[in-house]
């Protein structure tokens, strides 16, 4: 049967915009192109000997509790392992009851969606802000309010006005090297961001996938740390163990994550199983920080080429962020210069990177483009910056 006309298909799904970085990676399959478009982790950093090591011994001591249905909330000693790590870096006191295991930090954000909006609600987004939660969010009809991310964060004052105006159910946030601009909340502005949100009913979402890919030893605490009843924290083992295990988590109060849970329950009655157990047991017998100060201390040398290769051979009118951990950098190109038409010609150099475009709610700004500097090693990096800067340069 071939389904026509469109209101076949649900109102909702309708509404998802559909993802540019998606079919921009379809062409980074041909081997010959440099790809700075997706947002992937290094696989030179997947700890794929130690993992294989850890199937081996977690059949050998798990059996077939591994391949049986498990619980919604997830396997405890993981969750606990998360609770510890919360309290060791920050001091949070946190039980892993407040702790929800899910298919990934995107399944957090598609479980929010769904115990929080109701069509027409309102759900205030940073300005760029990420693809992939726009998409989520879309299915439940919200409508977008929009503010402007700057180098230390938003400004409270600015949020203060927009919440007051609008009164989102959600503030939804990325504070430690957002995707797309790789930029990072100050401390000061995530304690005026929480006084802010404390005087409203808008339940702050604050996704942190990149935060343990630092680039200093400065630890910022969450925003969480500071409005802790209001505030739904999302974490993921993606960037820090393996995108493919698919295993994050939902911080929240008690009383929000037994909803959540019922949410995922009716979604996928859990997450693997042996994906939990496979990373609980690789977290017990490694070092995790002895793991992550490998990926944080080649992202930097990553970084460092992009940027000094940008200064060097990107003309002066062309602004960029200097991220200060993950995966990206932003870059905002001179007004006669839009981002697709570069991609155009930087494709005939075998070079991509996704256009900035997506990542607006609304009237997008054309001239920027994100660049993610964790998958391509420093001499291709140094020789596709040198030649997208002669582009720019010759436009
Ligand atoms: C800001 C942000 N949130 C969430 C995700 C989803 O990550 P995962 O579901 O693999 O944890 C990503 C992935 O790139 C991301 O950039």
């Amino acid at each position: 049967m071939k389904i026509e006309p469109l209101s076949y298909y649900s109102k909702r799904s309708q509404n998802v915009p559909t993802s540019f970085v998606r079919e921009i990676l379809k062409v980074a399959s041909d081997p010959e192109i440099i790809s700075f478009a997706g947002g992937l982790p290094n696989p030179a950093y997947f700890p794929l000997i130690e993992l294989q090591k850890c199937v081996q011994q977690v059949f050998e001591k798990q059996g077939t509790k591994t391949l049986q249905y498990a619980a919604t909330e997830g396997f405890l000693p993981l969750r606990e392992f998360i609770a510890e790590r919360y309290k060791g870096l920050y001091g949070l006191e946190v039980s892993p009851s407040q702790i929800l295991l899910t298919n990934g930090s995107q399944q957090g954000l598609d479980l929010v969606g769904k115990l929080f909006i109701d069509p027409g609600d309102r759900v205030l987004m940073e300005r760029p802000t990420y693809l992939g939660a726009l998409q989520c969010f879309s299915m439940f009809q919200p409508v977008f309010e929009e503010i402007t991310l700057e180098e230390e964060g938003v400004d409270p004052v600015e949020l203060s006005k927009i919440l007051v105006q609008t009164q989102p159910k959600l503030f939804y946030c990325i504070p430690n090297f957002q995707n797309p601009t790789g930029l990072q909340y100050s401390h000061k502005r995530r304690q005026e961001i929480a006084k802010v949100l404390s005087a409203t009913s808008s339940i702050l979402v604050e996704d942190d996938p990149y935060g343990a890919i630092s680039f200093s030893e400065e630890l910022i605490p969450p925003i969480y740390k500071y409005l802790p009843q209001q505030t739904i924290l999302l974490g993921s083992f993606s960037k820090t163990v393996s995108p493919g295990l698919r295993v994050g988590w939902i911080l929240a109060s008690e009383e929000i994550i037994r909803r959540l849970a019922v949410m995922k329950q009716a979604s996928d009655l859990h997450s693997a199983n042996l994906s939990q157990h496979l990373l609980f047991q690789f977290l017990k017998t490694y070092n995790f920080d002895n793991h992550v100060a490998k990926i944080r201390a080649a992202y930097k040398a990553q970084r460092d080429v992009m940027i000094e290769s940008i200064a060097a051979f990107f003309p002066p009118d062309v602004s960029y962020t200097k991220p200060k951990g993950g995966m990206f950098t932003w870059v905002s190109l001179p007004e006669k210069i839009q981002a697709r038409a570069l991609l155009e010609r930087a494709l005939k150099e075998k070079i991509i990177f996704v256009p900035g475009d997506s990542f607006y709610v609304t009237q997008p700004d054309l001239q920027t483009l994100r660049l993610n500097f964790s998958n391509v090693d420093r001499e291709r990096t140094r020789q596709a910056m040198k030649k997208l800067g002669k582009l720019i340069l010759n436009y």
